[in-house]
C-alpha cells in the first residue's frame, strides 16, 4: 500500500501528543516531518515535547523543526492552566537523543512539499503561524501542498471565546492568510472535535495499558480534564487526532463544502471562522470542506489500538 506522506505542525500540548502517538500507528500514514509552533505552550516547549514524544515512540528518525515563537500580529497567550508549564500537563518523559534540527519550520516544510511534488498532506494542529509564513516566504508552496487538514475553527460557538476556537483565535491573521491562499482545506472545527471524545471508561482503559505512551497519557491529563469538569463535562476531546484519523480513514467523517473567512478585526468576534454552510449567501471561493460528524466509536477504537501497541 502506498503510504500517504504527512507533515504535522503542532503546538505540542496534551492532545497534540495523543495525535502524534496515534498517527504514528496509522499504517496508511508516513509522517515525513514535524514542526513546532507556539500556541498551547511556548515554541521551545512545543519543539522539545514533539522531539521527546517521537523519541518515546521509537521514532527519533522523524525530524522535528523549530518554528514561530509568536503569532503574526497578536501577542502570544499560552495555556498553562490546561497544558501545564511544560506543555505536556507537566508529565515528565526522557529527553530525545535525536540531532537537534536548526532549519526553520517554514523552510523545511517548503522543501519537503516541493520534494514530494504536490503529494504532501499537511496537518496543522496548532495556530497557523508557520503555514502562513511558509506561504508568504515561498508563494509557490500552494502548488506543492496537496491539502491542509486543519484542526481549528468552529462554525458554531467557540472555546477560548464564545465565538472562536483556540488555534484560530491565537493567530487569526495567519489563519486568514492561509484560508485565502487557495490551498484546499479540510477543516476540523469544534463542531466535530467536541464529538471526538474519550469518556471516563475510555480514559481509564487507555491509562491502564502499562506502556510508556499509556503512562504519558495518564500523567498528562489532570489539568485538561479538570478544565472540562469545571464547565460541567466529563471525558476528553481529542481535537488534534481528527485531522490525522481523517487522513487515514476519510470515510469516518462527514463534511460539507463551504467558503470560510476569518474575522480578524472584531473585539468580540476576533478569530471566528465565518462559514457559508447554512446561509443563502455563498462566498465566491468555496475551496473548503468543513466537518460536522464522525464515527466516534471507530475513532476511539483507533486511539485505543494505537496506545495498546506501544
Ligand atoms: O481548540 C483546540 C485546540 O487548541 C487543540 O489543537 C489544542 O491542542 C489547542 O491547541
Ligand atoms: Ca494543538
Amino acid at each position: 500500500m502506498k503510504k500517504i506522506p504527512v507533515w504535522i505542525d503542532t503546538d505540542t500540548g496534551v492532545d497534540d501528543a495523543v495525535a502524534l502517538l496515534t498517527a504514528l500507528k496509522l499504517e496508511q500514514l508516513d509522517i515525513v516531518g514535524v514542526s513546532a509552533v507556539a500556541g498551547n505552550t511556548t515554541q521551545e516547549n512545543a519543539f522539545r515535547n514533539a522531539r521527546d514524544v517521537l523519541s518515546l515512540s521509537g521514532r527519533e528518525d522523524i525530524k522535528v523543526y523549530p518554528g514561530a515563537e509568536k503569532p503574526l500580529v497578536k501577542e502570544l497567550k499560552i495555556a498553562p492552566h490546561v497544558h501545564g508549564e511544560n506543555g505536556l500537563g507537566d508529565a515528565q518523559i526522557p529527553r530525545s537523543n535525536a540531532p537537534v534540527e536548526t532549519k526553520i519550520a517554514y523552510d523545511a516544510l517548503y522543501e519537503k512539499a516541493k520534494e514530494l511534488e504536490g503529494e504532501l498532506v499537511v496537518c496543522p494542529i496548532g495556530p497557523l503561524t508557520n503555514i502562513a509564513i511558509a506561504i508568504a516566504l515561498h508563494p509557490d508552496i500552494i502548488n506543492y501542498i496537496k491539502v491542509l487538514n486543519i484542526m481549528g475553527g468552529a462554525a458554531k460557538g467557540g472555546n477560548i471565546t464564545p465565538c472562536a476556537e483556540f488555534n484560530i483565535y491565537s493567530d487569526p491573521h495567519a489563519a486568514e492568510n492561509v484560508m485565502k491562499s487557495g490551498i484546499p482545506v479540510n477543516m476540523f472545527g469544534l463542531d466535530v472535535t467536541l464529538k471526538a471524545y474519550l469518556d471516563d471508561d475510555d480514559i481509564k482503559e487507555i491509562s491502564s495499558y502499562g506502556n510508556k505512551a499509556s503512562d504519558l497519557f495518564r500523567n498528562s491529563i489532570h489539568l485538561i480534564y479538570s478544565v472540562r469538569e469545571r464547565i460541567g463535562y466529563s471525558g476528553l476531546c481529542e481535537h488534534d487526532c481528527c485531522p490525522l484519523v481523517y487522513t487515514a480513514y476519510p470515510e469516518m467523517f462527514e463534511g460539507h463544502k463551504c467558503g470560510i473567512y476569518v474575522e480578524t478585526q472584531g473585539t468580540i468576534t476576533q478569530g471566528k471562522t465565518v462559514t457559508d454552510l447554512w446561509t443563502d449567501f455563498k462566498f465566491p471561493d468555496r475551496h473548503c470542506n468543513f466537518f460536522l460528524e464522525l464515527d466516534q466509536p471507530g475513532f476511539v477504537k483507533l486511539i485505543k489500538d494505537a496506545y495498546k501497541s506501544y
